[in-house]
């Protein structure tokens, strides 16, 4: 959607992989200030997202959406003031339907134009818009009022479309979102970040400046993974153009959480001003090459070793749109080191098992 937003994929904090609905205004909050006290707030992570769960059970008298007086006594307004003063933006989460995914509270079906509103007043400045509950209806439509509704409202806000049905969203949400699921939930495990990122590829073509496949929020740091296999998911969502949202506690990250999602090389590969989605090249026995074209004539390229056994990779300049003559510069992005000055032809590398080597070949 071309709205002003999202020209690189939305990179923040969203609250459900960690905390699903125990969530308060004092995680929000603290949450705001450790992106900025990490660094990782200067890296791009500006946007602190509130997901399901943030409401009362109901509407108010006229029809309000109102934040839960337990969970948020002070409101979302002085909570969009306390992050827009920390130079951090505010998301909230709502539903194409009559509840959101928890239940907890009203969904927007029928209340758009009221609820973008709010939101406006608010100083919301991402609204992840999820499809529990609904009347059954197209979800073209519904997701359509919305998207009309936060345009009408006078605020640039980012529109994330949560939603995976029959029609994948990625054939039409191009015009009215900025991003959308393409998947259903990540889970903190290897089995979900592989297949989901090999769903999420399929749509490649659909992505763009102002409009990204979502293959959902980063599940780093929360345990359930080693740390190749989470620099593995970090470093092919990065390459696939997808948002980033950190999934974590960000107050109690280890210094190695710290140092995945703040890998400055990936992150710019992720930001490339080109904002085309790299895709899989090659996958034969769990030994797979991913690869994309980023400015400057520059191709990224990840060779991912899905295995149990640790491996060698080669990738040929021809099979990532290169000629094999032409000599490249090969930098490693987690080594922070350049591979070779000037090659040709191929690069090999050996992989540990789930675990991946990311690279940038620069001409020379
Ligand atoms: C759905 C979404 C999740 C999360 C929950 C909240 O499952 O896909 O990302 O927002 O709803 O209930």
């Amino acid at each position: 959607l071309a709205n002003g937003v999202a020209r690189a994929p939305p990179m923040g904090w969203n609250s459900w992989n960690h905390f699903q609905c125990a969530i308060d205004e004092r995680i929000v909050k603290t949450t705001a200030d450790a992106l900025v006290s990490t660094g990782l707030a200067a890296l791009g992570y500006k946007y602190v997202n509130i997901d399901d769960c943030w409401g009362e059970w109901n509407r108010d008298q006229r029809g309000n959406l109102v934040a839960n007086s337990s969970a948020f006594p002070s409101g979302i307004k002085a909570l969009a003031d306390y992050v827009h003063a920390r130079g951090l933006k505010l998301g909230i989460y709502s539903d194409a339907g009559y509840r959101t995914c928890s239940k907890k509270m009203p969904g927007s079906l029928g209340h758009e134009d009221q609820d973008a509103r709010t939101f406006a007043e608010w100083g919301v400045d991402y609204l992840k818009y999820d499809n529990c509950y609904h009347d059954g209806s197209k979800p073209q439509d519904r997701y359509a009022k919305m998207s009309y509704a936060l345009r009408k409202v006078g605020r640039p806000i980012l529109y994330s479309l949560c939603e995976w049905g029959d029609e994948n969203p990625a054939k039409w949400a191009g015009s009215l979102g900025n991003a959308w699921r393409t998947t259903g939930d990540i889970k903190d495990n290897w089995d979900s970040v592989t297949s989901i990122a090999d769903s999420n590829n399929i749509w490649g073509r659909y992505a763009g400046p102002g409009k990204w496949n979502d293959p959902d929020m980063l599940e780093v740091g929360n345990g359930g993974m080693s740390l190749e296999e989470y620099r593995s998911h970090f470093s092919i969502w990065a390459l696939m153009k997808a948002p980033l949202l950190i999934g974590c506690d960000i107050r109690s990250a280890s210094r190695e959480t710290l140092r995945t999602l703040g890998n400055k090389e990936v992150i710019d590969v992720n930001q490339d001003p080109l904002g085309v989605q790299g895709r899989k090249i090659r996958s034969k026995e769990g030994l797979e090459v991913w690869a994309g074209p980023i400015s400057r004539r520059r191709v990224v390229v990840v060779l991912w070793n899905r295995s149990l056994s640790r491996a060698s990779i080669t990738v040929g300049w021809r099979e990532v749109g290169l000629s094999p003559v032409n000599p490249f510069s090969v930098r490693d992005l987690w080594e922070h080191s350049f591979v070779s000055m000037k090659m040709r032809f191929r690069l090999t590398a050996y992989v540990a098992p789930h675990a991946c080597k990311m690279y940038i070949l620069t001409p020379v």
